[in-house]
């Protein structure tokens, strides 16, 4: 079974439908509100100074980043609800533009950095990863840094609610009430060549523990 377009799939099906204290108790329970995987790169947040954010959701980082970076940070959502909760936090170093990352225009070599977490690279099939990276590249400047969080798969952990559909990495996400989509979570050699192919090297990992997952942040740099 292979689907290429999880991303639009997910917007109307997932984003669009879960609520958002839904999305925000799961948050809490897997421990990402504390922020752990932005804890773990702190270092090199901290010698950053324009962020993307591809997916910001509700905006659970924002906080996080004002009280322990001096970052500035564009937040791109697409799912309109979740637009309108992070749009309510932007402030003087935090603005949020509504649109799809995959299509909107991006300003050329403006990023010394980007953000994907909470396993933000299922959200796009391999087709649709491509295009991202694609995208990435033209935002970022040359040493720019791509935050990419993913599992730690050699554990062999399925994250909650996946169900594996076949051998393809392809998930079926259930069990958020209304709420469905898909993950495409191919073995993290897969993530790492796509970015490799595209001229980013792979320079750090950093893991950390959520209370559901072993995890690792990992550092991808565009060379110069
Ligand atoms: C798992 S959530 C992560 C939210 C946030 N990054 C965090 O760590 O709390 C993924 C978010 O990415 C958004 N998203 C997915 N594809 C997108 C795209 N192509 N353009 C903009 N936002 C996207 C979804 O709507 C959703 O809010």
């Amino acid at each position: 079974m292979e689907i290429k377009d999880i991303n639009d799939i997910n917007s109307t099906a997932l984003y669009d439908r879960i609520s958002i204290d839904q999305m925000k108790d799961l948050a809490r329970e897997i421990g990402l509100d504390k922020c752990p995987d932005l804890e773990v790169i702190k270092k090199s947040l901290q010698g950053r100074k324009h962020l993307i954010e591809v997916g910001c959701g509700y905006g659970r980082t924002f906080d996080w980043l004002i009280n322990n970076t001096s970052v500035s940070l564009k937040g791109i959502e697409k799912s309109k609800q979740l637009y309108q909760i992070a749009v309510a936090k932007k402030g003087t170093r935090i603005s949020i533009e509504l649109g799809d990352f995959l299509k909107l225009p991006i300003e050329n070599k403006t990023y010394d950095g980007a953000l994907l977490l909470w396993i933000a690279t299922t959200d796009y099939s391999k087709e649709e990863l491509n295009l991202l990276i694609k995208q990435l590249k033209k935002g970022l400047c040359a040493g720019a840094i791509v935050y990419v969080d993913y599992l730690d798969t050699a554990l062999g952990i399925s994250p909650k609610n996946a169900i594996l559909q076949g051998s393809d990495g392809l998930y079926q996400v259930k069990g958020l009430k209304g709420a469905k989509g898909y993950a495409y979570i191919p073995d993290f050699s897969v993530i790492q060549s796509a970015f490799e192919q595209s001229g980013f090297s792979h320079i750090d990992e950093k893991p950390y523990i959520t209370s559901t997952n072993r995890k690792k942040i990992h550092l991808f740099e565009l060379s110069v």
